[in-house]
């Protein structure tokens, strides 16, 4: 690490990988549930599991993306963050409010809208913790009065995710309209801002990791960023097809969304190019495989299983059955998960005693475990997915009697799962097994390793 501010990371990182590893415990409760008799469903039913489940990730990201903020904008800027005091109280009354959320949820403490359950209090402290991260980060660059595209892009997108939960906070009598709005925050999160977050990521990584151009590399965020605003905000109306508004969304909808994964093909692309150029050389190659897998699988996750059911004709059918999660999975774990364990595996060497490129069998295992559990969770939830359309929508059976048939799949999902949990549990354990440890390396001067990687400054321009 190059500057003493840059540890506050290690510790939003470690709440991240704990709370992932409590989303796997909810994940696989949900998915046994689905096998048969429930013995649970008094205490903990199918809908507060995955209530738990979903809000954990949600919570894991975000602590993550504003840990990797940490580690980022010092560097990107060449200062130490702005007040350590204000970063560690955030971290303490995020903290507060999550785990109040998923205890709160427990006991039916919810306002059951699916992603954005949080009671009325808790969004509120959300919104203060926010504020309160985007005025550390933004004293941080103006005090050091210089800023990067990079983390321009990265912190723009954090910025405009508390801009979008906004909406969540207000609750709408009319189900129609209260649908209508909740996508503004969950869509414009998930297919808008969120994806400059890791785009902002992966340039950031990239651009250390392979040495490439940092010009180029900015040059081909704004394309990317460029291509998902165009496709993604009037793409939201692929979630108005069958919720009580007027039908010209459906076309709307239909060819906005079917343009969106462009940017992520060219997402990939923009990697392939860039470890093309400049080579595999980098000693920590585990991180350089999360950061090429995170563009992979979303290409795979949320590009090409987005756009099998983003067509009306399709999701006329597909709405709302196990074709959803299907997609949900991937894409998020492509995305949101990967790019963070990148950012994690990437700083961990430079946070704690663990020597950078050695020791990697672990976290190598846990690599493969969670990618190939996760192709085989997609593929289950695929194949009941794909089984409940004909029998339930098609055929017209009964919502549980086609339950019933969908068993063998859903045991073939608890099996994925678990071996990616093991995937999950070798990383938590990998990330503890090395001692923080924080040493400044040259009082923030760069790095003797970094000399051959002509990206510092390159393109600075004042705040
Ligand atoms: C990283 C990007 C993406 C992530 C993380 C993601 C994640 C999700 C999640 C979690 C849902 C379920 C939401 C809910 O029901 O509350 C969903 C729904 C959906 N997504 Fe995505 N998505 C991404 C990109 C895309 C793209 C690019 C497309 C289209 C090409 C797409 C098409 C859809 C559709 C059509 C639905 C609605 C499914 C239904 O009708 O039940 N998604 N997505
Ligand atoms: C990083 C890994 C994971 C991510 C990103 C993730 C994400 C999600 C998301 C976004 C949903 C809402 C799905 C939707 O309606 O579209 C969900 C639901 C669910 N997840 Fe996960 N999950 C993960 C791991 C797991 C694991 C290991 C299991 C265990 C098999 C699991 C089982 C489930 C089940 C059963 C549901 C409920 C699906 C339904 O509504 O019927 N998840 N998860
Ligand atoms: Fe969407």
């Amino acid at each position: 690490m190059r500057y003493r501010t840059q540890s506050i990371a290690y510790w939003y990182f470690a709440f991240a990988v704990c709370l992932f590893g409590l989303q796997m415990v909810f994940g696989l409760l949900s998915a046994v549930k689905y096998l048969g008799p429930d013995p649970l469903i008094d205490i903990i039913p199918f809908d507060r599991s995955k209530a738990v489940h979903t809000n954990l990730l949600i919570v894991w990201v975000l602590t993550g993306f504003m840990g990797a903020s940490y580690y980022v904008v010092p560097e990107e800027s060449r200062a130490e963050i702005y007040s350590p005091k204000l970063a560690y109280f955030q971290l303490g009354l995020w903290a507060t409010g999550g785990v109040t959320a998923v205890v709160g949820y427990l006991f039916g403490w919810t306002t059951g809208h699916k992603l954005l359950e949080q009671p009325y209090p808790v969004k509120l402290t959300i919104v203060i913790v926010m504020l309160m991260f985007l005025y550390n980060i933004l004293m941080t660059i103006r005090k050091a009065g210089r800023w990067t595209t990079t983390e321009g892009v990265l912190i723009a997108g954090l910025g405009l995710a508390a801009l979008l939960y906004l909406p969540a906070l207000i609750s709408f009598d009319n189900y129609t309209i209260s649908i209508f709005y909740r996508w503004w925050t969950i869509h414009l999160w998930v297919e808008g801002v969120w994806e400059m977050v890791q785009a902002g990521l992966l340039a950031y990584l990239l651009i250390r990791l392979s040495g490439a151009d940092r010009e180029v590399m900015e040059k081909w965020l704004y394309v990317i960023v460029g291509l998902v605003f165009i496709a993604g905000i009037i793409g939201t109306a692929h979630h108005y097809y069958w919720v009580g508004v007027p039908a010209y969304w459906l076309p709307i909808g239909g060819l906005f969304s079917a343009l969106e994964p462009l940017a992520l093909f060219v997402m990939v692309a923009y990697a392939y190019v860039a470890m093309r150029r400049s080579g595999l050389k980098h000693p920590n190659s585990l991180a350089l495989h999360w950061t090429i897998g995170s563009a992979i699988f979303t290409a795979f996750g949320a590009g090409l299983l987005g756009l099998a059911h983003t067509w009306p004709a399709v999701n006329k059918w597909t709405h709302g059955t196990l074709i959803t999660p299907m997609h949900g999975h991937s894409a998020f774990f492509g995305a949101y998960v990967m790019i963070n364990l990148a950012i994690i595996t990437f700083a961990l060497p430079t946070l704690t005693d663990r020597r950078e490129g050695e020791d990697q069998k672990l976290g190598y295992w846990a690599f493969w475990l969670m990618s190939a559990g996760m192709f085989g969770m997609t593929l289950a939830f695929a194949a009941a997915g794909v089984g409940q359309v004909y029998l339930e929508r098609i055929m017209g059976l009964g919502y549980l009697e086609t339950q019933l048939k969908l068993q063998v799949h859903m045991i073939m999902l608890t099996a994925t799962g678990v071996l990616f949990s093991i995937g999950v549990g070798l990383f938590v354990y990998d990330f503890f097994r090395a001692r923080p440890r924080f040493i400044t390396q040259g009082d923030g001067a760069p790095r003797g390793d970094e000399e051959a990687a002509p990206d510092d400054g390159a393109a600075a321009e004042p705040a």
